[in-house]
This record gives C-alpha cells, structure tokens and sequence, in this order.
C-alpha cells in the first residue's frame, strides 16, 4: 500500500499520509491540506469523508457483509441477545457469565422511571410522535440524573441506565397514548420479554410470554444494534464532540433516526405498501413512479449509502417474517406486496443499475406488525435497537485522543461585501 499520496495543484506538489484500516480500507489523511495549500475538500453528505477511527463495527457494502467487533452480524442475531450485543459493541468483548449476570441486575436496578417523569407524558398532546416524546424524555433523563462523571464505573452505569430506561420509556409512552394503565417492568423477565410484557400485558387479558416471539425481538434490535457512521450515530459524534452530555448527544441521535430517509423508513415502507393496497395501485406504476425524476416519490425500504448489494440486515429481516407471522398465525397482505415490489424492483434496468436492493427497513416494519406494534413506534424500536451502537460511538470518541470538535468548512456562494442601507432609502 501507498504510504503517501501526492496531489498537484498550480504545479505545487503536497503529499499527503494514506492510512490503512485493519480490514484494509485506505483513506488520505488530508488534515494539513488547508493549512499547506489554502484548499479544502468538498464533499456534501460526507459520502466520501472519514471522519474517525473506530473499531466498533465494519461493513462492507459491496460485498453485504456486516460485523460488530468482527463477529459476523448473521452469527450474533442466531445466536446472542440483544443485552450480550449490548455489552459487546460497548466493552468490546463478549461478557463472561459473571459479567452478563451483573449487567442483567443492573438493568433490572435502573428500568423504573422516576415518577416525575410520569408527569411530563400527560402534557404532550395525545397525537404527539413517539419519536419527538422519546428524544425530549431522553434529554430530560440529565436533570435526573445529573451525577455523571468521567470514572468508567459511573460511565457504565450510566450507559445500561440509558438501555434500561429507554424501553420502560417507550412501552409507558405507548400505554399513556392509548389510555390504558402504566405496566411496571418485572425483575423477573429478560430485558426483551419485559419489553414485551410492558407494552401488551393488561389487568384483564394476562399477556402470555411467547419465547419464540422473545427470541425474534432479541434478533430484531441485534439487527439495528449499530452501523457505523451512519445519519444518526453522526449526529451523537458530532453533538458529543462538543463535550455536551451523553444523554444530550444520545437525543440528538433519535432526532436524527426520526427522519423517513434513515430510521423512520421502516413506518415510510408500511405506509407505502399500505397506500398501495388500499389505492389498488398497480406495480408498475409504483416502480414508474419511483424511477421518475420529477417525482419526488421513492421506494421505501430501497437503496443504501453503503451497500450496494443485499443488505445483510434485510435477508435475515426477511425470513423473520415468515417465523413470526406463522407464529401469530397472521396472515399479511403487506408481506404478499412487498415481496411482489421486491422481485419487480431487483429485475427492472434501474434499479440494477444503481444498485438498489432492499435495505433492513423493508421487511421490519412487517415483522413489529406481526407482533402488534403500532405502526407510530417503528422509529422508536429501531431507537432502542440503536442505542448501545449509539453509546458505543459516543465513549469511542470520548476517549479518542485524535478527535476535535466538529466543525466543519463551507464553500461560501453568497453576496460578497456589501453595504448596510438605511430604511429610510430603501
Ligand atoms: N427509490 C428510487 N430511486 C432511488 C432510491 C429509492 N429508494 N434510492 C436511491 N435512488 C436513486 C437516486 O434517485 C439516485 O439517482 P440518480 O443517480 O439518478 O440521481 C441514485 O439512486 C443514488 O441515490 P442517492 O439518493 O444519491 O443515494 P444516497 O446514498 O444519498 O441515499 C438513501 C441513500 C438510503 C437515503 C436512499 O437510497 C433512499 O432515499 N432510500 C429510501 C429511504 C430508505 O429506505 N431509507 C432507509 C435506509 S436503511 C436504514 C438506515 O440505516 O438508515
């Protein structure tokens, strides 16, 4: 590999470091360019840009491969849980018996939510987004909670605080919006299967636990565990490289999941499939229509910054469909259409040619219907999916030597000097 590279401009020659990643993704380290040459670079949507080291996870998008501190993600959502995930992505490791023991009580220690928090959900309106309810409450967690320190052990505990207290967060939002009584989390049920618990048990209808359907949710968030430096993690960096604190960076990042090109995709594709049932809309058209330029509808659920083949996410996505619907014995029509789109969208020139396959939202959205989750709370389970990957990101930056604030440079295009005119004379 080139260990510099040189770049001429005006016949001035500047050479430039190349760094290496241990998988072998090479980048130009172009951090003295302004200083040397008065240049920056120009790279909207950072499609192009490092901007860390990091050793959480590494993709592939060519090739559809995707690992969380090297482990295969096909491998963890088989095998792991969704709290082992947790502590993998944050520590690094996999946790030892004694360790996952610990965390699981502490996790139990911190899922009640003070009871002035209660107070702040009657005040939204009933209509309120989940998402908008969940970033402000995690915001609002710092005023709890204000003792955070820089001690690991502080740090830790408040990271399984923030995994503990979101999920009772957003099973207590669903059952206030609906007008039914608050369940408590249960010291007795793993973090998935009181999550189930919380949101469908009733003091009249018992929920009954279904293992099958605790196990697809422990796969389901393993999926939305982390993904690099995607909109939403970039956005915690970026506020956390401020020095805020975490719980302000980690509701900057469920601000920017909300938005339907990154994490609330997965309501866009159910609403989409839906529209298409109930318009009786014919799927040529519903591709026509995606392809056209001066249209600004897109396929849902379609395309990625990265991949450019499968998403890994979406295939395992895919067969959880079939398990969980043939669990709940629900048949879908959603499930029939989208797999119509997909066979359609996967043979038609354009999409071969740009490269669009269906990405983890396609198939998600069908699966949290089969279980009974409210199509307004997509967002907010990839949110409690996301948060270790989130938290992970933030304590790598927090601890990297090399990182700075964020700031970054502009090409300015506006007026240049001009001069104040008084009212009168305008
Ligand atoms: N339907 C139709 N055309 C598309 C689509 C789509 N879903 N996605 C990309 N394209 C076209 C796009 O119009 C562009 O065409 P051209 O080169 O002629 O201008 C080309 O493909 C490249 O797209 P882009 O928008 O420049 O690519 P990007 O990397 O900036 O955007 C994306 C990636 C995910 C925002 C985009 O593919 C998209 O809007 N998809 C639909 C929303 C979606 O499913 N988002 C969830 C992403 S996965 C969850 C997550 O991690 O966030």
């Amino acid at each position: 590999m080139a260990e510099f590279a040189r770049l001429v401009i005006d016949d001035k020659e500047y050479t430039l470091p190349v760094i290496e990643g241990s998988e072998g993704e090479k980048a130009i380290d172009i951090r003295s360019l302004r200083h040397e040459s008065g240049y920056i670079t120009f790279d909207p949507g950072f499609g192009n840009t490092g901007t860390c080291r990091s050793a959480i996870t590494y993709m592939d998008g060519e090739k559809g491969i995707l690992r969380y501190r090297g482990i295969p993600i096909e491998e963890l959502a088989e095998h792991s849980t969704f709290v082992e995930t947790a502590f993998l992505l944050i520590t690094g490791k996999l946790p030892s018996r004694d360790e996952l023991i610990r965390t699981s009580v502490l996790l139990n220690d911190y899922s009640l939510l003070h009871e002035d928090m209660r107070s702040f959900y009657q005040n939204f309106p009933r209509r309120a987004h989940p998402m908008g309810i969940l970033s402000a409450m995690i915001n609002a967690l710092r005023s709890f909670y204000p003792e955070l320190v820089d001690i690991d052990e502080e740090l830790n505990k408040t990271f399984l605080r923030l995994i503990s207290k979101i999920r009772t967060m957003a099973a207590m939002a669903y059952k206030i919006s609906r007008g039914h009584r608050v369940i408590y989390p249960r010291p007795d049920y793993s973090y998935c299967a009181n999550f189930l618990n919380m949101m469908f048990d009733n003091p009249v209808i018992p929920y009954h636990m279904d293992e099958d359907l605790e196990r697809a949710l422990n796969a389901f968030w393993i999926l939305h565990a982390d993904h690099e430096q995607n909109c939403s993690t970039t956005a915690v960096r970026v506020v956390g490289s401020g020095k805020v604190n975490i719980y302000a960076a980690i509701s900057a990042g469920i601000s920017a999941l909300w938005g339907p090109l990154h994490g609330g995709a997965n309501q866009a594709v159910v609403l989409m499939l839906e529209k298409i049932i109930h318009d009786g809309m014919d799927l040529d058209t519903v591709i026509a229509r995606a392809k056209d330029k001066n249209d600004d509808f897109r396929l849902m659920g379609f395309g990625h910054r990265v991949y450019k083949t499968y998403d890994p996410r979406a295939k395992i996505m895919k067969k959880m469909c079939d398990i969980v619907l043939s669990k709940t014995r629900h048949e879908d029509p959603l499930l029939d259409v989208a797999r119509e789109l997909e066979e359609r969208a996967l043979t038609d020139e354009y999409f071969k040619e740009k490269n669009l396959y269906p990405n983890v939202d396609f198939y998600s959205g069908i699966v949290l219907r089969a279980m009974g989750i409210p199509t307004n709370m997509f967002t907010v389970m990839f949110a409690i999916g996301r948060l270790p990957g989130w938290i992970a990101q933030w304590k790598e930056d927090y601890a990297d030597p090399e990182m700075k604030i964020s700031r970054p440079r502009q090409i300015y295009t506006g007026a240049t000097l001009n001069h104040y005119i008084p009212l009168s004379e305008r």
